[in-house]
Formats: structure tokens, C-alpha cells, sequence
């Protein structure tokens, strides 16, 4: 067993145990970051606000919510809405949350793809940060079915039917998802664990993978500069703090970061009170009715880029595309064949891809909410096309970019 002396202090009996200073030291005060970033890299931790955010509004919800297809609808648009004191506020705060957090994952995402933030030393982090855009999007599509308004009832209805896979027929599949013919209270049960348990359990899990893929190669830097952080953080530790390029993650960056995260709050809860409506379609104001099915069915604003690769296709060629664009970005790092991390605007042709890849999701996401006629279809094929041919040429243009 250790040497263990009296406690000079509580904090000292704690560190002899728990060894507290060390872990202080290897996650707070000697985690280095560099000084040359933006606010940009502040997304990491606006994001783990929100998602502390929806795990407190979703703890609060949990305490009046029912799942049961007769009563769900009850519990969420009368109980919690109008019943239960501050109920609605925190419905507000999930929802728009919800949203909010598809914003942010985006930004982080496309921050990352920018500095090329995912390249070699940092594979990891991306592919841990893929599978949580991942996990989000299943926890959104669990919750979705929660309310079992209309909406919920034939959301749940068409995706579930993609596990059909088109003329593979697998019908049984399709069921075995279900747990019945179509989306019922066995569905309505899953779905509810999924939301509740299962996956957020797996994203507190990835979060921590994440954390710890990112504790080796250390965060990029605005040049993509290639810094010596054992050098650096003895220049910082001598005293030397303005020669030093790094600078310490807590209280320094921490405090940079908190800036941004208070503005953020600002606009949220600006969203919460003021335009709460933004993160809820009509349609879902209208109990489940198997018997109606609503004259159009989209997805919400965070998915509508991917319905709409899978949507100009006939059935089983738009499975296959769907399928690639679900699992495309994940091989990001091994796709882009250029040793340079750097600023995509240092980078050649693949700075026009980056544009290119950006304002090609924009226009595939407007597209998905309008009906799929006439210039729409066409300007929604050409987009899916467009998306599936930019991944395409992506090793080659890279392949031939210089080393810096
Ligand atoms: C809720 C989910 C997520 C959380 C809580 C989270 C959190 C963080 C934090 C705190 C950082 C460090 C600071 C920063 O650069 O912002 C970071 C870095 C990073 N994240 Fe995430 N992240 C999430 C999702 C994602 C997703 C979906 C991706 C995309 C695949 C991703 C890719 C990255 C990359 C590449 C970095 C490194 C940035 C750099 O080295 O400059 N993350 N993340």
C-alpha cells in the first residue's frame, strides 16, 4: 500500500488519496493551449453548456412526461405546457436547445474542416466527434417521437421504413425496429429508453473519448503551426507568460472561453422566450393519427441536407447515396491526402472545395423543406450530385497540393 502521512489540511487528505493536484494540473492548469485561436475554438465548450442544458430541462421534463400513446400527447401540450408551473419554460429550453445544438455542431465541424483540424496526430478527435453528431442525431430523432403528435407518428413511420432497404424488402427488419406493424406503444417504449438512458449514456461516454483524444496532439492553432508545447510550457513556467505561445486552460483560456459561452446564452435565451416556436413544426401541435398522414413530411432544419441527397434518387439508388452521405465525413482525415495542416485559404484547390462543400449543404438543406417540383427537384438533383462528386475528387486535388 502507499505511504500515507496525517492530513495537513482536508485538501490534503483528499490529494493523498484521489492524488487531486495531479489531475488538477494534467486538466486544468498544465493542459496547454495555444494563444494563436479564435472564437472558433470556444465552440467545444458552447457545446458542452448546451448539452448540460438539455440534460437538466430533460431531467425536469422527465418528472411529468408519460410515455404512453394515449397520454404522451397530454403530458407534454397540457400537463407540462400549461399545468405545471414553469413547465413550459423548460420544454422552451429543451426544444430550442435541441436546435441551438445542430448550429453549433455545425460550426464546430466546419471550424475543424477549415484548419484542418482532423489530420494526422488528430484522427481521433474527429472520428470521436463524428460519432457524436451521430449520437445527437439518433437522441434528436428519439425525442422527436416523444410528444407523438403528428409529426412524431410519420417521422417515425418513414424512418423506419428505410430499414427496408429499399428492394431488399427486409420488411421484417422494419417490424423488429417497431416492435409492431407500425410506429405503437412497444415503439413509442424504445424510443423513450433510447432517448432517456441508452444514448445519452454513449455521448456522455464519446464526450470523455473526445476529451481524451484531444489531450496528446493538443488543439490546432489558427496557422496550423506546428508548436512544441513541452518547450513552450517551460518558457510559460519560467515565467516568461508573454514569449510563450501557449498559455494555460484554466483560469486563462477558461476565461476567453466563458466570454463567448455568455454571449452565446444571450442569444439563447433570447431564442427560449422570444422565438421559442422556431424549434417546433405546427404539424406536431396535432395528436398521432395513423389514419391522416400530413400532406408533406421533412425532417427538422439539421437533417434536411441529407433527406435531400436520398429524396431525387428512385428508391434504391437514393438509399445508396443516403447511406454515403451518412458515413462519408467520418473518413474526412484519410480522404484528404495533403500532409498540410493549414488554413483551407493556403490551400489551393482545396479551398474551393471547402466554399464549395458549405454552400452545397446550404442549398441542399433549403431545398429539402420545399416540394420536391419543378426548378426545386432540379437545383436538389444537381446539389446531391454535386455533394457526392466533391467527396469524389477530394483525394485526387489534395493528392496533388504541395507540401508547405
Ligand atoms: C456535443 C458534441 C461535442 C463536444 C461537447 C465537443 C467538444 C470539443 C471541445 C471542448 C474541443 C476543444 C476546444 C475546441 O476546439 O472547440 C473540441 C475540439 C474538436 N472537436 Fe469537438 N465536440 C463535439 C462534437 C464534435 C463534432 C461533431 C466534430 C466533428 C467531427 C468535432 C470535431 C472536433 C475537432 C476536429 C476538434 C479539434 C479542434 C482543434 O484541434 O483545433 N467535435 N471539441
Amino acid at each position: 500500500m502507499a505511504h500515507f502521512t496525517k492530513a495537513t489540511s482536508v485538501k490534503d487528505w483528499f490529494d493523498q488519496r484521489l492524488a487531486i493536484d495531479k489531475v488538477e494540473k494534467v486538466m486544468m492548469s498544465e493542459y496547454w493551449i495555444p494563444k494563436n485561436i479564435n472564437f472558433l475554438w470556444a465552440m467545444g465548450m458552447v457545446l458542452v453548456v448546451t448539452f448540460t442544458l438539455l440534460l437538466v430541462s430533460g431531467i425536469f421534463l422527465l418528472m411529468y412526461y408519460q410515455p404512453n400513446v394515449a397520454t404522451a400527447f397530454d403530458s407534454v401540450n397540457y400537463t407540462i405546457m400549461r399545468e405545471v408551473d414553469f413547465g413550459w419554460l423548460w420544454r422552451h429550453v429543451h426544444g430550442v436547445a435541441a436546435s441551438v445544438v445542430f448550429l453549433i455542431i455545425y460550426i464546430h465541424m466546419f471550424t475543424g474542416i477549415y484548419y484542418g483540424s482532423y489530420k494526422k496526430g488528430r484522427e481521433m478527435i474527429w472520428i470521436s466527434g463524428m460519432l457524436l453528431f451521430v449520437a445527437f442525431s439518433a437522441e434528436a430523432f428519439s425525442g422527436y417521437m416523444l410528444p407523438w403528435g403528428q409529426m412524431s407518428y410519420w417521422a417515425g413511420m418513414v424512418i423506419t421504413n428505410l430499414f427496408a432497404g429499399g428492394s431488399l424488402h427486409a420488411d421484417g427488419l422494419v417490424e423488429w425496429i417497431r416492435g409492431d406493424y407500425v410506429p405503437a406503444q412497444a415503439f413509442l417504449n424504445r424510443f423513450f429508453m433510447l432517448h432517456v438512458l441508452l444514448i445519452p449514456l454513449a455521448i456522455m461516454g464519446l464526450i470523455g473519448l473526445h476529451f481524451a483524444a484531444l489531450r496528446i496532439p493538443h488543439v490546432n492553432n489558427q496557422d496550423g503551426e506546428e508548436i512544441d508545447f513541452d518547450a513552450e510550457s517551460k518558457k510559460y513556467l519560467a515565467g516568461d507568460k508573454a514569449g510563450s505561445k501557449v498559455m494555460r486552460f484554466a483560469n486563462d483560456f477558461m476565461a476567453k472561453d466563458m466570454m463567448v459561452v455568455g454571449i452565446y446564452l444571450i442569444f439563447f435565451f433570447y431564442l427560449v422566450f422570444f422565438h421559442y416556436d422556431f424549434a417546433m413544426d405546427p404539424v406536431n401541435f396535432d395528436p398521432a393519427d395513423g389514419l391522416k398522414t400530413p400532406a408533406h413530411i421533412y425532417p427538422e432544419w439539421y437533417f434536411l441536407w441529407s433527406y435531400e441527397i436520398l429524396r431525387p434518387f428512385s428508391t434504391n439508388i437514393g438509399l445508396i447515396a443516403f447511406a454515403f452521405a451518412q458515413v462519408i465525413f467520418v473518413l474526412l482525415p484519410f480522404l484528404d491526402r495533403s500532409p498540410n495542416t493549414t488554413p483551407a485559404s493556403r490551400r489551393g484547390l482545396f479551398k474551393i472545395w471547402f466554399w464549395a462543400m458549405l454552400v452545397d449543404m446550404i442549398v441542399l438543406t433549403a431545398m429539402g423543406k420545399l416540394p420536391p417540383e419543378g426548378i426545386f427537384s432540379t437545383i436538389g438533383l444537381v446539389a446531391a450530385l454535386t455533394f457526392i462528386g466533391l467527396w469524389i475528387v477530394l483525394p485526387f486535388i489534395t493528392k496533388m497540393e504541395k507540401k508547405a
